[in-house]
């Protein structure tokens, strides 16, 4: 008989954690999740972990340092506590965009922190939409990769939206687009986005009709928003009809919500891959769930299923 699953959840996302493992059919396991009062945190599993395969939500947004060392504890107590298996399940995946060296004596952090979850003690990990597919490669250990679109499109495919064209915020983020776009029986634009200095873009050019088109912009994430703005921006002003945003992780920093609420855009439809706290919710934000895509994923891996038909279907 297999054995169930555990699943545990750091303090990031628990009600995202709670719905995955109602879609496996259990309940999130009982964890002490703690602050000292000098800041330190502290983890306790309060169930016997030894010997079971063991799955550890947590997402690594903001706060992303406090939200890493809960993880990186968890996993250390899991260990120490002989668990047999421990996957970190890493819906948003915080230090992704420092994936290279853009300036000398920079740090690889996406790289780093992929070392970190070895180190405490990882055996596997589960990630959603990264911020590029080469930080597979970071992973020295198993890893296994899901997309978020298949929530989000279940819900684009009910608008029945006419004359669309789905557009790449920009070029890093084409293979994306078009694959929504081919699923949405959609034409395909690019932006062409150029990043002047860190956390400011600005778009040189747009390549593709979107004159007199509704407009689905896909990203990755929403960060500042400043990609998104700037993006809306271009398509208005080159005749675009409606335009709808879509991103798999919404962190939601600085002016985001404000900017993204008094924007030409008619909705924002993300995921709870990041929790988003009451007063970021704005009356233009969708917020659809993946907690059946992971727990699909946490469900092949755990009885040694393919993972890969699991996504298939998803993707279907
Ligand atoms: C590429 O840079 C990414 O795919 C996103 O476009 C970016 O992280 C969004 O950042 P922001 O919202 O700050 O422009």
């Amino acid at each position: 008989m297999v054995k169930k699953v555990k699943i545990f959840s750091g303090s990031s996302n628990s009600e995202l954690a709670k719905e995955i493992a109602l879609i496996l059919k259990s309940k999130l396991g009982n964890v002490e999740l703690k602050k000292f009062k000098d800041g330190e945190s502290y983890v306790n599993f309060l169930e016997k972990v030894r010997g079971e395969d063991v799955f550890l939500v947590q997402s690594t947004g903001f706060p992303q340092n406090d939200n890493l060392m809960e993880l990186f504890l968890m996993i250390d107590a899991a260990r120490r506590a002989s668990a047999g298996k421990i996957t970190a399940v890493i819906p948003y995946y915080g230090y992704a965009k420092q994936d290279r060296r853009v300036a000398d004596r920079e740090p690889i952090s996406a790289k780093l922190v992929a070392n970190l979850l070895k180190a405490a003690g990882a055996d596997k990990a589960l990630l959603m939409d990264l911020h590029t597919d080469q930080i597979q490669g970071f992973f020295e250990m198993q890893a296994d990769f899901v997309y978020a679109a298949p929530a989000i499109i279940d819900y684009l495919k009910k608008k029945k939206l006419k004359d669309l064209v789905v557009v790449s915020p920009d070029v890093g983020s084409v293979k994306r687009a078009r694959a929504y776009a081919k699923r949405l029986d959609a034409e395909l634009a690019i932006i062409d986005k150029r990043r002047p200095k860190q956390n400011m873009a600005e778009v040189m050019n747009v390549i593709g009709e979107i004159n007199e088109k509704n407009c689905l912009i896909v990203d990755d994430e929403i960060n500042t928003g400043g990609t998104i703005i700037n993006a809306i921006h271009a398509l208005k002003k080159r005749g675009a009809k409606d335009i709808f945003v879509a991103a798999s992780h919404a962190v939601l920093a600085g002016d985001a919500v404000k900017n993204l609420q008094n924007s030409e855009a008619k909705e924002v439809i993300v995921t709870n891959s990041i929790s988003i706290p009451k007063e970021k919710h704005f009356s233009k934000l969708k917020i659809v769930s993946v907690a059946v895509i992971l727990g699909q994923a946490i469900q092949a891996m755990h009885s040694g299923k393919s993972l890969s038909e699991v996504i298939q279907k998803q993707l279907k």
